[in-house]
């Protein structure tokens, strides 16, 4: 799908303590992070002009660095504000808020001590996407041919850019072969996660989700398994092999980009979108439309 390239837009993203020109907000080829994926981010969602759960994003922003070894140089408030003021200078309603911290140029090498702790913060437009019946056809996922890694492999609780490397190499070979995404499996064989989002299943009215002990916990996730809860829906986070996948009749996948979204295939495994399905898709759009409306009549 051609788009207008990310480096080349209108607008500002906020840069080290400023907002600044899109097109100037640019680093040197020498950035540490660039070469040694010392780089950590968030990807959230503005509702109506408001950041859905931001504040958790923030935190999880620094304590992703913190695992990485580094301290971003502003608090949450000061992340939170710098979220805030980038979504009113590119004046979108519903947007994709980008916030991103790398080591810098000073050092090349491994050791990286003395480089410069960089923060940014971009912004662009991203509404909801697919009416909710296109969606609930449920979409096809391949199996991954990489896995999540170990905690003792990799620092597998931080959102850091090096961990999806995986991801992308997995979610290429599943579209060349037409899938939407695909399905990663953990160190162990266990069922994981998309290459960017959670998974849920469901069976007998209640929902089975893999502990999140070597990904992401996502927040997404928590909210929905919230909403179910709220519903009277039974959640239980425990380990899923690969083949119990087939006893399941309704799968979904859950993410700040991904949102609630309707999994028909899994490999060599098939679901049909259902009412609880669709019952937590349009009570997660609630909550996310209703937070922005709350928040904006403040
Ligand atoms: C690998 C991975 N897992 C899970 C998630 C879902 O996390 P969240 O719901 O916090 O967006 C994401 C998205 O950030 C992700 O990239």
């Amino acid at each position: 799908m051609a788009s207008i390239p990310f480096d080349d837009r209108d607008g500002f993203i906020w840069m080290n303590g400023s907002l600044r020109p899109w097109r100037d907000a640019n680093i040197h080829i020498l950035s540490h992070a660039l070469h040694y994926a010392s780089c950590v981010f968030e990807g959230e969602r503005v509702y109506s002009g408001e950041i859905f759960k931001l504040r958790e994003h923030t935190d999880r922003l620094i304590a992703s660095a913190k695992i990485l070894g580094f301290d971003i140089p502003y608090t949450a408030d000061e992340i939170d504000a710098a979220c805030k003021e980038t979504v009113a200078a590119q004046g979108f309603k519903d947007a994709y808020v980008r916030p991103v911290a790398w080591r810098g140029s000073e050092m090349m090498g491994v050791s990286a001590q003395a480089t410069k702790i960089n923060l940014a913060v971009a912004v662009w437009e991203w509404p909801s996407y697919f009416d909710p019946e296109e969606r609930l056809k449920g979409i096809r996922l391949d199996m991954a041919q990489y896995r999540r890694p170990a905690p003792e492999t990799a620092p597998c609780k931080s959102k850091a850019a090096g961990l999806y490397m995986i991801c992308t190499i997995s979610k290429h070979a599943a579209e060349g072969k037409g899938y939407a995404d695909a399905m990663m499996l953990d160190y162990r064989g266990y069922v994981a996660e998309a290459t960017g989002a959670n998974v849920f299943f469901e069976k007998d009215g209640k929902l089975h989700t893999p502990t999140p002990d070597c990904f992401l916990d996502g927040i997404t996730r928590r909210t929905v398994i919230d909403l179910a809860k709220a519903r009277g829906v039974e959640v239980i986070e425990r380990h899923i092999k690969p083949e119990e996948m087939a006893e399941f009749n309704q799968c979904f996948i859950t993410g700040t980009a991904a949102e609630v979204t309707p999994v028909s295939e899994i490999g060599e495994y098939r679901f049909t979108p259902g009412e609880i399905t669709k019952q937590l898709m349009d009570d997660y759009t609630a909550l996310v439309n209703r937070a922005g409306t709350s928040a904006a009549a403040e």
